[in-house]
C-alpha cells in the first residue's frame, strides 16, 4: 500500500500524480532516497538515527515523546523484550503493527520505522520457537548449507513477527575461552568463520541481497573477542596483520553476501572507542571491505563516550572521551557511526545530534549521508510500500522441518573427541545410567527466551534432554538415572548397576560479561560427580554440554570416551544418542583449539597467543568418527 497516498490518481509511471517521488514503489531507491531526504528537516534526520529498546516504551506518554516529539526511525527488541502481550507469534506482529501505525501516523512524511532484534539461535524471544544449536556448535558441522538453512528459517519467524532487522550473525573469531561470549562465535578458524557467516546473512536476507527479506547485521565490529584478560568489552590490542588476517574476513564475508548492516563493539581498540575510531569505521569497514549499508552502533556505546553508563563493567570503567552528549555523538558520527542504539535517552539523541550539526561539529553533509543509509535499508525492505506484517498463522512458529533441521544441526555437530575400547558406538542395550545436571536451559544456553538464557524455573521452550534422548533410542526400560546427582551414595550405587554411565555436565546459562570466566573450570559439584562415577569402574562417557572448552583434561583421562556437545538447543538429547548409539556416525569437529590448561590461554590456532610453546589437549579440527 503507499502510505497516505490514497487519494491520489495514478499516472503514467504507476505513481500517484503529484505523489513524491519517494512515494513511488517502482522508482530506483537512490532517487527515492534523495527525494525524501530533500524533504527533511534536521530533526527529522536526527530521529531517523535513534534506535529506542521497546521495554522504554510503556504507554501512550511514551509513544507522544519518541514517534511524534522524536521521530525515532527503529524499535529493537532487547534480549527477551517483547512489544506487548504474552511473546506469541500473533502478539509479536499485534505489537510491531501497533507501534508502525502510531508512528506512521505521526510522521509528517510517512517515514516507517524498523524493528529490530537479536536472533542468533533461533527467535527464541516468540513463545514455542525452535532452539537451534549455538553458533559455536554449529561451526563444528562445518555446513554452510546447514547454517543458511537455519537463518532462513529463524528469519521466516522474524518476518512473521514484524521484525526485519536482525542482530547477528556475529562475525567475531574467537580468541579467549574466558570471554563470555565464546560460544555465540563461529570458532577461531577465520576462513570457517567466514563461511559460516556469508551462508549466514544469505539466509537471513534471502536471495537478493537488492531485497533484503530481513536484513542481517555483522556484529561486533572489530576484534571484539580478544578483550583483555576474557573480561567482555575490555580493551584490545591487535597488530595490524590480527586485524587484517584474523577479524575482518568473516566481516569481509558478509559484506561480499551484500550484508545489510555492521554493528560495532562495545570497547577499545588499539586505545580508541570504536564506535569513534574512524580508523575502524571508516577507513577499514567502508574503504577496505567497501561496505555501503548502515553502520549501527552496540547497546548504549555513543552515550558510554561521556557517561559510562551502560554495559559491562570493563566499558563502564574506560575513561571519558567526550565532555557531553553533543560532542559523544560527533565524536561517533564523524568516526562513521550511523543508527544509535540509545537506547532510552532518545529526546536528548537528537537533540544532541541537531545541536552536533549546527554548531558545526558535524557536516550536514555526513549527517545525510548516514540518514541516506537507514532510509535506503528502509525502501530495500519494502517498509513505505508494505509496512505492516500480516497477521500471523501459529504453525508457522515450530514446523516439523525447523525440528528435523535442529536435530541435524546438533547431530552434525557433536563431537567425540575420546573413544578408548572402543566403547562407542555403543550397542543397544541396558542398563544405561544418565547422570548430572542435564536440563534444556543448559543445552539452550544464553540468549534464549532471557538475555541470561531460560530462567530458572521457567518451563524452557520444547525440547529433549539428554536422559530423554537416550530413552527414545534404547526403550525407557532399559535406561536409569538419579533424580538427585549430588547424592554420592544413590550415583554410585546406580553407576555401579549399569552397564555404562553417560555423565553430562557443563555449564549454567550466561550471556556478555556475566559469562566471563577467569579459569573455565567446571563446579566443584560436577567434577566430584564425574569422579565418583569414575571411580566405580563401570564404562563412562563423559558428555560436556557447554559454551567453551571447559579445563578438565583430568576427568577427561578417566573417562573411556568423551563428547562435546556445545550448546545444542532443544534436540540436543536426540542428537547425543544419535551419535553415542550410531543412530547417525559422528562428524563433528572442533573449531577452536582446546588448551590442556588455563595457564595457556588465550591459546588459538594451536598456540598460545603469547607465542609460548604448550601443547593443546585437543587440536583444532580434532574428532573421531568411531
Ligand atoms: C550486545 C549485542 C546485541 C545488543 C542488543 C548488546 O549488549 O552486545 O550483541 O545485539 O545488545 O540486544
Amino acid at each position: 500500500m503507499l502510505v497516505g497516498a490514497a487519494a491520489l490518481t495514478a499516472g503514467a509511471s504507476g505513481r500517484p500524480q503529484g505523489a513524491p517521488v519517494y512515494r513511488d514503489a517502482t522508482a530506483p531507491v537512490p532517487a527515492r532516497v534523495a527525494d525524501l531526504l530533500a524533504r527533511m528537516t534536521l530533526a527529522e534526520k536526527a530521529g531517523q538515527l535513534a534506535m529506542v529498546h521497546v521495554g522504554r516504551i510503556r504507554g501512550d506518554a511514551d509513544l507522544q515523546e519518541l514517534f511524534a516529539q522524536d521521530g525515532i526511525g527503529s524499535v529493537l527488541s532487547g534480549a527477551g523484550e517483547v512489544p506487548g502481550g504474552d511473546g506469541s507469534l500473533a502478539a509479536w506482529a499485534t505489537g510491531v503493527n501497533h507501534l508502525q501505525r502510531y508512528a506512521l501516523d505521526h510522521s509528517r512524511l510517512g517515514i516507517p520505522i524498523v524493528y529490530g532484534s537479536d536472533a542468533t539461535h533461533g527467535f527464541t524471544w516468540v513463545k514455542g520457537a525452535e532452539v537451534y544449536p549455538q553458533q559455536l556448535g554449529l561451526a563444528a558441522a562445518h555446513d554452510p548449507e546447514l547454517v543458511q538453512a537455519i537463518a532462513a528459517a529463524t528469519a521466516r519467524v522474524v518476518r512473521a513477527a514484524g521484525v526485519r532487522w536482525v542482530f547477528g550473525p556475529v562475525a567475531d573469531v574467537s580468541r579467549d575461552l574466558r570471554w563470555g561470549r565464546y560460544y555465540e562465535t563461529f570458532g577461531e578458524d577465520p576462513q570457517l568463520a567466514a563461511s559460516l557467516v556469508e551462508a549466514a546473512v544469505r539466509g537471513t536476507q534471502g536471495p537478493d541481497p537488492a531485497h533484503p527479506l530481513a536484513a542481517a547485521t555483522a556484529k561486533h565490529f572489530l576484534a571484539y573477542s580478544q578483550p583483555q584478560g576474557g573480561r567482555d568489552s575490555a580493551s584490545v590490542q591487535a597488530s595490524a596483520s590480527e586485524l587484517a588476517d584474523v577479524f575482518s574476513p568473516p566481516f569481509a564475508a558478509a559484506i561480499h553476501a551484500g550484508v545489510a548492516s555492521v554493528m560495532n563493539q562495545h570497547g577499545w581498540v588499539n586505545g580508541t572507542p570504536s564506535v569513534a575510531s574512524k580508523a575502524l569505521l571508516t577507513d577499514v569497514l567502508r574503504t577496505q571491505l567497501g561496505f555501503h549499508g548502515v553502520e549501527l552502533t552496540d547497546w548504549g556505546d555513543v552515550e558510554n563516550l561521556f557517561c559510562g553508563c551502560q554495559g559491562a563493567p570493563a566499558v563502564q570503567a574506560m575513561p571519558r572521551v567526550a565532555a557531553d552528549y553533543e560532542h559523544a555523538v560527533a565524536a561517533a558520527l564523524n568516526a562513521g557511526a550511523e543508527v544509535s542504539m540509545v537506547p532510552d535517552r532518545a529526546t536528548e539523541f537528537t537533540a544532541a545530534v541537531e545541536a552536533a550539526v549546527r554548531d558545526g561539529l558535524v557536516d550536514v553533509s555526513r549527517l545525510d549521508a548516514a540518514v541516506a543509509h537507514v532510509l535506503a535499508l528502509k525502501f530495500e525492505l519494502g517498509l513505505f510500500d508494505d509496512p505492516y506484517v500480516a497477521e500471523p498463522s501459529p504453525a508457522t512458529v515450530r514446523t516439523d522441518e525447523d525440528v528435523a533441521l535442529a536435530r541435524r544441526a546438533a547431530d552434525e555437530s557433536i563431537t567425540v573427541l575420546k573413544n578408548t575400547k572402543r566403547l562407542l558406538p555403543l550397542r543397544r542395550r541396558g542398563p544405561v545410567l544418565v547422570v548430572g545436571p542435564d536440563t534444556l536451559r543448559r543445552q539452550d544456553g544464553g540468549w534464549t527466551v532471557q538475555w541470561q538464557g531460560v530462567p530458572a524455573g521457567t518451563p524452557p521452550p520444547p525440547g529433549v534432554t539428554i536422559l530423554q534422548g537416550v530413552r527414545t533410542a534404547l526403550g525407557a526400560k532399559n535406561v536409569r538415572t538419579v533424580a538427585n546427582w549430588r547424592n554420592a551414595a544413590a550415583v554410585r550405587r546406580a553407576a555401579t548397576r549399569a552397564r555404562v554411565v553417560l555423565v553430562v555436565v557443563g555449564e549454567e546459562p550466561y550471556a556478555e560479561w556475566e559469562g566471563d570466566s577467569a579459569n573455565a573450570s567446571l563446579s566443584a559439584d560436577e567434577a566430584r560427580l564425574v569422579r565418583l562415577v569414575e571411580s566405580t569402574r563401570t564404562p563412562t562417557v563423559l558428555v560436556l554440554v557447554s559454551g567453551r572448552p571447559l579445563m578438565i583434561a583430568p576427568l577427561i583421562r578417566g573417562a573411556e570416551a568423551f563428547v562435546m556437545a556445545y550448546l545444542p538447543g532443544s534436540e540436543g538429547g536426540r542428537a547425543v544418542a544419535d551419535v553415542l548409539f550410531g543412530g547417525v556416525k559422528a562428524r563433528g569437529r572442533l573449531p577452536f583449539t582446546w588448551p590442556s590448561s588455563i595457564k595457556d590461554v588465550p591459546m588459538a590456532l594451536n598456540r598460545r597467543l603469547d607465542g609460548q610453546p604448550a601443547t593443546p589437549l585437543f587440536r583444532l579440527g580434532a574428532g573421531l568418527t568411531p
